[in-house]
């Protein structure tokens, strides 16, 4: 613990000064974080999605710094450079078919409020003003800016103290859990009246595809989303898919979309982006979304941050997407799930454990109450691992450069911990 941190310093979601105490961190290598009181712990949340290639990896550093040594920031209005030409070219090789404009944001939550401008300057450019709100699943989570805030859960979401004065969005039901579970009539006909209902105020409708992150770590069928694709296509609702957790091969494909074979209209991405190294995103459209905005009376999108394709950025990423198709980081996550069900499996056995679940390199321990973070986070100070439960969720999303045995050890203590919790 450090005193001006807990004094000075704001953490996420924290209250000041926080009701436990912050581990100071003094490097990364690797899975391995050390602490400045000489721990080495494995990195069970890769810092929340992003380190999907560890932390220090030499070919990330290069990237970095041979870019700082050229030019570390110009303004993107009226120029351009390499690094996002080079990353976008990338980029467009790999996203859902379709996707073919992209804008640089600085963070998933302005990458969300882009995509949802994107989506009202659409339907307005294309002769439809009325198609003025949103609509979303409950359950999910978009970031923390106005409007991404607006279409999180509304009372799981974090943001409920704002309620009154966000804009006022359009819910349906969370999807049923289970990615194997086939949808039933039910759930498809209560979509589909949704849509018959309220199509003619619908701009867009967002939604995290087949992992629904923070607002509940609940995986569901692709199904779901084919049959979203189609209501979104029959009412001329834009989809918006916000992959910034998913995307980069954390559920086994990737991207989430790709399990149900589908392409939305627009698409967020950020997180692992740079592998974690630095804060950047991105807002990816279809030619149609485009060129729609283009051939009307107000053609310009109307967003541009001072820091929009920054040039470090911008190389970090493409030298991190480089190394998820070299690495072939879906194939990695496929054999991360195997070990992750096998491995956590005894968590079943504790009767304060819900349900256990895994896809792709996540795995999620959900308890039957809510966890009492200062008893864990002593725990856990304790222990030679890294976890950061919230709720009644206890997971893990490790970088997926790591090893089988890693992999066990930090599965292994994980669930031994949590029976010292219980006892
Ligand atoms: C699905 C999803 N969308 C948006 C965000 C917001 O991203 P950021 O924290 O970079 O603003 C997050 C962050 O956790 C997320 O998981």
């Amino acid at each position: 613990m450090n005193q001006f941190d807990s004094q000075h310093l704001w953490h996420p979601y924290a209250s000041l000064p926080p009701t436990y105490p912050n581990i100071v961190i003094d490097r990364a290598d690797g899975v391995y974080l050390y602490t400045e009181d000489g721990r080495r712990m494995i990195d069970g949340m890769s810092s929340w999605w992003s380190a999907i290639h560890g932390y220090n990896h030499p070919k990330l550093n290069d990237a970095i710094h041979q870019q700082v040594d050229k030019m570390s920031h110009v303004m993107f209005g009226g120029l351009t450079h390499q690094p996002a030409i080079e990353l976008g070219k990338l980029l467009l090789s790999i996203v859902p078919t379709g996707l073919d404009a992209i804008f640089y944001a600085d963070s998933g939550s302005v990458s969300v409020e882009v995509a949802l401008k994107m989506a009202l300057q659409y339907q307005v450019a294309n002769g439809k003003p009325l198609k003025n709100q949103f609509a979303t699943t409950r359950s999910g989570y978009y970031g923390d800016t106005w409007h991404a805030m607006s279409v999180c859960d509304p009372v799981t979401g974090m943001h409920g103290l704002y309620g009154k004065q966000l804009p006022i969005q359009n819910f349906v039901k969370a999807p049923p859990m289970g990615f194997n579970q086939p949808l039933s009539a039910n759930v498809k006909q209560n979509l589909t009246d949704f849509f018959t209902q309220n199509h003619q105020k619908l701009a867009g409708f967002i939604i995290e595809p087949i992992v629904q992150g923070a607002g509940g770590m609940r995986f569901y069928s692709p199904e779901y989303l084919q049959l979203l694709r189609k209501l979104c296509d029959d009412y001329n609702v834009l989809l918006i898919a916000d992959e910034i957790a998913t995307g980069f091969g954390r559920t086994g494909e990737m991207f989430a979309c790709h399990h149900a074979q589908i392409s939305p209209d627009i698409m967020t991405i950020g997180k692992a982006l740079t592998g974690g190294y630095m804060t950047f995103a991105s807002t990816l459209c279809t030619r149609h979304v485009a060129k729609i905005i283009r051939h009307s009376d107000y053609p310009a999108l109307m967003h541009g941050p001072t820091f929009m394709g920054n040039p470090l950025a911008c190389s970090v990423a493409k030298a991190s997407v480089e190394l998820i198709i070299a690495n072939d980081i879906p194939s990695k996550a496929r054999h991360i799930q195997k070990l992750l069900q096998q491995y956590l499996a005894s968590a079943f056995n504790l009767s304060e454990v819900a349900d256990v679940r895994c896809l792709g390199a996540i795995g999620v321990i959900e308890l039957q109450q809510v966890i009492d973070m200062p008893k864990f986070q002593k725990l856990l100070l304790e222990s030679d691992i890294w976890v950061r439960p919230f709720g009644k969720l206890v997971y893990i999303m490790p970088p997926l450069i790591i090893t089988d045995d890693q992999l066990e050890h930090l599965c292994t203590t994980l669930v031994d911990l949590l029976i010292d919790y219980f006892n």
